[in-house]
């Protein structure tokens, strides 16, 4: 299994979604951060207005899926989450030694 990370514009989180239930992943955890990539301390454009960087509002998506679905859900969250412009985020992959589902103590992928 593979967590995946992902740092996105927060405009961007609807489409996301849906592309990423499309291709079946099924959970997913959202949070609102602030950061900034390798223009810090330049401006980047949010919300139509320029943003003096240091600390820019994105979207943080977190989602752990089998291996054999990780290169697609990469694909679709790079697909819909580019703009062209910079600030579009970024994708952390991450190797997962296990998972459970409290309820019923299934574990492994069928705990997805
Ligand atoms: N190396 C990193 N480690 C952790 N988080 C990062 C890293 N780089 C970027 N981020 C997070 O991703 C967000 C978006 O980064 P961003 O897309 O600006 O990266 P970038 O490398 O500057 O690329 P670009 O040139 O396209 O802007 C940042 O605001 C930050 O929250
Ligand atoms: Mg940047």
């Amino acid at each position: 299994m593979k967590l995946i990370v992902a740092v996105i514009k927060p405009f961007k989180l609807e489409e996301v979604r849906d592309a990423l239930t499309s291709i079946g992943v099924q959970g997913l955890m959202v949070s609102e951060v602030k950061g900034y990539g390798r223009q810090s301390g330049h401006t980047e454009i949010y919300r139509g207005a320029e943003y003096v960087v240091n600390f820019v509002p994105k979207i943080k998506l977190e989602m752990v899926v089998p291996d054999s679905v990780a290169p697609q859900a990469m694909e679709v969250l790079s697909t819909t989450a580019r703009t062209g412009k910079i600030g579009d985020g970024k994708l952390f992959v991450v190797n997962v030694e296990e998972a459970m589902r409290v309820r019923t103590g299934e574990t492994g992928e069928e705990a997805l």
